[in-house]
């Protein structure tokens, strides 16, 4: 018998995200006949009041889509069962081992990453780590390299880098898959994609939401390790990896872990000039006002909220080419965006006042709130006036992902594309050890440089762009943060 087991199955990451994921794919029939999904926690549960809360879980996604629907939610009932248990003990993991069987078993650990290391080790004293199981391992693994290592010495002792599937979400986003797509499916971009034509990159992941009641976990890590050590160091990457030889995943994976071996470490002399760190403040927000960070965790935190970087990467195709990342809670939209900004035109021919301005080509890769890939070009102005006049126009590839006329199709959660292919063994989109370590010790130099240079995060207040230093990191050299009506 197949199964995927959640540890960490009653848990918010399940709850949320996980079992509305295979609810969803179910409903579309990608889940093979026979598998089980089964949810093991601590909490002492039956079945029955388990099944409940998936249900209401799936429900309250699938219902405003349109895809609620009796006939596969009775299927997925059918899959699912639940079992208390210590995950950290190979003993009360036995009961989970007899009722899985011999069949191949897909171990997701929804859990504290710190639990990470004991958990593989009782799974394979259980018999949960053989030849035919995979394991799955939510970010982030590790706080810094030393605890990185340390869980994934761990987890390489029970199973084989090839069962291992770390998962970062971004990958799962359609508009990331489709940014490889857009470089290496088109031969218009590729040849313009390096430091002979690219001004400098821009990478932004606002968020309006605060910490909230997370603070327990994100008081450890802040903004540094929660969204840049992942999430945005893999858009980095896949925005600036060489084309790999093919889309087998250790050719992909080869050219990303380039990258980051790449990136210039930051020292602490330099920390200063080349990042921010910010912690927002309470105030007014969203039409309410709502408590700042250090109010929310109950005393003064060094917790970054905000974090704003240049990154250099030190190869042929980049040399000179700053990109610029910044991410932080409570900005003033929840938006996620990749900004190629491309250099000005050598010579201009069009260079009287009343021309219009010929504004640089920029090419802004949209992943949140919409998916959009747009370009803006220069234009003439339509008409007969005597003097031709330009006008930047943005060509937008909306229309692709969703057909001219047809309704936008379901906006798919991230991990759908990530179950189903931990689930058929695929770990293209998944990212392997030595990617994860190079991300960790450019971080760590990040974190040092900070503890060294005594730079601490600098207020700023709800609703704003993080502090105005994270401006002057780009004005300083004569740029500025893309806006979202440019
Ligand atoms: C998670 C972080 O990995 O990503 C959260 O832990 C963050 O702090 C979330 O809110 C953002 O994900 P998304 O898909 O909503 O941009």
């Amino acid at each position: 018998m197949a199964a995927l087991v959640l540890f960490g199955g009653g848990g918010d990451l399940a709850m949320r995200m996980l079992l509305p994921s295979l609810y969803f794919l179910d409903h579309e029939g990608r889940l093979a006949d026979g598998l089980k999904i089964i949810g093991a926690a601590r909490s002492d549960e039956s079945r029955d009041e388990y099944v409940e809360k998936v249900r209401a879980a799936c429900r309250s996604k699938a219902e405003p889509d349109g895809v609620w629907d009796a006939t596969t939610w009775a299927r997925m009932e059918a899959r699912l069962d639940y079992l208390a248990v210590d995950a950290t003990s190979p003993e009360s993991l036995k009961p989970l081992k007899d009722k899985v069987g011999d069949g191949p078993i897909t171990s997701f650990l929804a859990v504290s990453p710190s639990l990470y290391a004991r958990i593989v080790s009782a799974m394979k004293a259980a018999g949960l780590a053989e030849d035919n199981c995979r394991v799955v391992l939510e970010k982030p693994v590790g706080r810094d390299l030393k605890s990185f290592l340390e869980i994934d010495d761990a987890v390489a002792d029970a199973f084989d880098e090839d069962q291992v599937f770390r998962i970062d979400h971004y990958l799962g986003k359609e508009t990331v898959q489709n940014l490889i797509a857009l470089r290496f499916g088109n031969t218009v971009f590729e040849p313009l994609w390096n430091a002979q034509n690219i001004d400098h990159v821009q990478i932004t992941i606002g968020e309006t939401v605060g910490v909230g009641d997370r603070w327990p976990y994100y008081d450890e890590y802040g903004a540094l390790r929660d969204m840049l050590q992942n999430h945005m160091l893999q858009l980095l990457c896949l925005v600036a990896m060489e084309p790999p030889s093919d889309l087998d995943p250790e050719s992909v994976r080869n050219e990303k872990v380039k990258v980051l071996r790449s990136l210039r470490p930051i020292t602490f002399e330099e920390a200063e000039r080349v990042t921010v760190r910010g912690q927002y403040v309470g105030g007014p927000f969203e039409g309410g006002t709502v408590k700042g960070y250090d109010e929310e965790r109950g005393l003064d935190s060094d917790t970054e909220t905000f974090v704003a970087i240049r990154a250099d990467i030190d190869n042929w195709r980049w040399a000179g080419v700053p990109f610029f990342m910044r991410t932080g809670k409570r900005l003033p939209e929840k938006r996620t965006e990749i900004v190629i900004q491309f250099k000005p035109l050598p010579h201009s021919i069009f260079d009287s006042g009343d021309r219009g301005e010929v504004e640089a080509n920029r090419m802004v890769i949209e992943l949140q709130p919409e998916e959009d890939i747009s370009l803006t070009v220069m234009n003439k102005k339509a008409g007969l006036d005597a003097r031709m006049q330009l006008q930047p126009i943005k060509m937008s590839l909306t229309w692709g992902f969703r057909g001219k006329d047809e309704t936008p199709p379901r906006r798919r959660i991230a991990y759908e594309r990530l179950l189903l292919d931990a689930l058929n063994g695929d770990s293209t989109l998944f990212v392997r050890r030595d990617e994860a370590e190079q991300a960790w010790k450019w971080v760590d130099e990040v974190s040092e440089a900070w503890t060294d240079g005594h730079v601490k995060p600098i207020e700023y207040a709800p609703g704003s762009w993080g502090p105005t230093e994270a401006d002057y990191l780009l004005e300083r050299t004569g740029r500025a943060w893309n806006t979202t009506d440019a």
